[in-house]
C-alpha cells in the first residue's frame, strides 16, 4: 500500500518524525506541504495519507489547514495525522475532521508526539541540552514504532488528548474558549499578512539565512538587513527566530503577550538545516 506523508516543519521536529516514519514504510513518499500551497488542487495518490505538523497556538498551523482544504483525497483509503508539540493539551484533530467532512472523509488515526518547544517568546524558555533532546527523542521513537504498527494495519486510533506535558493545564472550558479565540485571530491574520512582530537587532550581520529559511517568503533582504514584508503572510513557523546564527531575530511585545526573546536562548533545531527548509519550498 503506497503511503504519502505530507509534512510541515519550521525547525525540524515534525520533519524528524516524518523521516523516521518514512524509513519504516518502504513504499512511501515524503512530501513538503509548503511546496504545494500555490496549487489550486492537490491530487493525492497514496492509499494511505498522513499529515505531520507542529501544534501552533493550541491548534493546527494555517498552512496545514489551507493544504487540507485543497487536497483531493478521493483515492485514499486510510488517513492519519501526527502533531508534534511542546506539551499543551491539543484537541485540534477535530479541526482536520471538519475540513475532511466536506470530502466525505475523516481521520482514521491521530497521534501526538512531545518534542522540544521552539517558541522562545515565553518567560523561562531555556535552550535544551543535548541530553534533554535525546531523552525526548527516545520517547518519540517509541511512539513512532507504536504508530507504525497502527498505520501498517490500518487500525483506528483516535485517542482523546488529556495529557499536559509541561504543566500548563487550564480548565477544559478555558482551553476551548482560547482555541476559539486563536482560530478567529488566525482567520483575521490571514487577511492582514499574519503576525508582523519580528525585527533584527544590531547584532545582525546581514548573512541572509533568515530569508532563506523563511517558509512563507515573508522575509526579503533589503541591502544588508532583513525586512519582514507586511503584506506577505507569515506561517508562524519561527524558523527565522531559531536559525539566525547571531540570535538577532527578536519578537516585539504585543498587547497581552510580553516577549522574552532578547533574554532567552533559541531552539537549536537539531533535526533541520537550511537545506531542509529550502527543500520544503521546492528548491
Ligand atoms: C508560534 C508557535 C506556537 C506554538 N504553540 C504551541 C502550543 O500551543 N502548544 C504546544 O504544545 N506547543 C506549541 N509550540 C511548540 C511547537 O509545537 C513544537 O516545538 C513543535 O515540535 C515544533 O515543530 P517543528 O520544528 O516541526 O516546527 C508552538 C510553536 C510556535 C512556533
Ligand atoms: S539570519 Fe540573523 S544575522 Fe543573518 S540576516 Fe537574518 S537577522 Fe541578520
Ligand atoms: S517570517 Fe519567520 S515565522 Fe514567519 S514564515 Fe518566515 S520564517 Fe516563519
Amino acid at each position: 500500500m503506497h503511503t504519502e506523508i505530507y509534512y510541515f516543519s519550521g525547525t525540524g521536529n515534525s520533519l524528524f518524525i516524518a523521516k523516521e516514519l518514512q524509513k519504516r514504510f518502504p513504499d512511501s513518499s515524503l512530501i513538503p506541504i509548503v511546496s504545494l500551497l500555490n496549487e489550486k488542487v492537490v491530487q493525492t495518490k497514496g492509499k494511505a495519507v498522513g499529515f505531520i505538523f507542529p501544534v501552533h497556538a493550541l491548534t493546527i498551523p494555517i498552512a496545514v489547514k489551507n493544504f487540507i482544504k485543497k487536497a483531493n483525497l478521493a483515492s485514499s483509503e486510510y488517513l492519519f495525522a501526527i502533531a508534534t508539540r511542546e506539551g499543551t493539551i491539543f484537541r485540534g484533530f477535530h479541526k482536520i475532521d471538519q475540513l475532511l467532512r466536506n470530502k466525505n472523509k475523516q481521520l482514521d488515526a491521530h497521534f501526538i508526539i512531545n518534542m522540544y518547544g521552539n517558541d522562545s517568546r515565553h518567560k523561562g524558555f531555556k535552550a535544551p541540552s543535548e541530553a534533554d533532546i535525546l531523552s525526548l527523542e527516545q520517547a518519540a521513537i517509541e511512539k513512532i514504532e507504536f504508530i507504525q504498527n497502527i498505520v501498517k494495519n490500518q487500525m483506528t486510533c483516535r485517542e482523546k488528548d488529556s495529557s499536559d506535558a509541561i504543566g500548563f493545564s487550564r480548565h477544559p472550558i478555558v482551553n476551548y474558549l482560547l482555541e476559539k479565540m486563536v482560530l478567529s485571530g488566525m482567520t483575521v491574520s490571514e487577511y492582514i499578512g499574519g503576525v508582523n512582530y519580528f525585527y533584527a537587532d544590531l547584532n545582525c550581520s546581514g548573512c541572509g539565512v533568515c530569508e532563506k529559511v523563511c517558509l512563507s517568503k515573508k522575509i526579503k533582504m533589503n541591502d544588508t538587513k532583513p525586512l519582514w514584508q507586511k503584506k506577505v503572510f507569515c506561517y508562524m513557523c519561527f524558523a527565522c527566530l531559531n536559525f539566525c546564527p547571531k540570535q538577532s531575530v527578536q519578537i516585539k511585545d504585543i498587547p497581552g503577550v510580553k516577549s522574552y526573546t532578547k533574554v532567552n536562548g533559541r531552539y537549536p533545531h537539531p533535526y533541520a538545516s537550511l537545506k531542509d527548509n529550502l527543500e520544503q519550498k521546492g528548491f
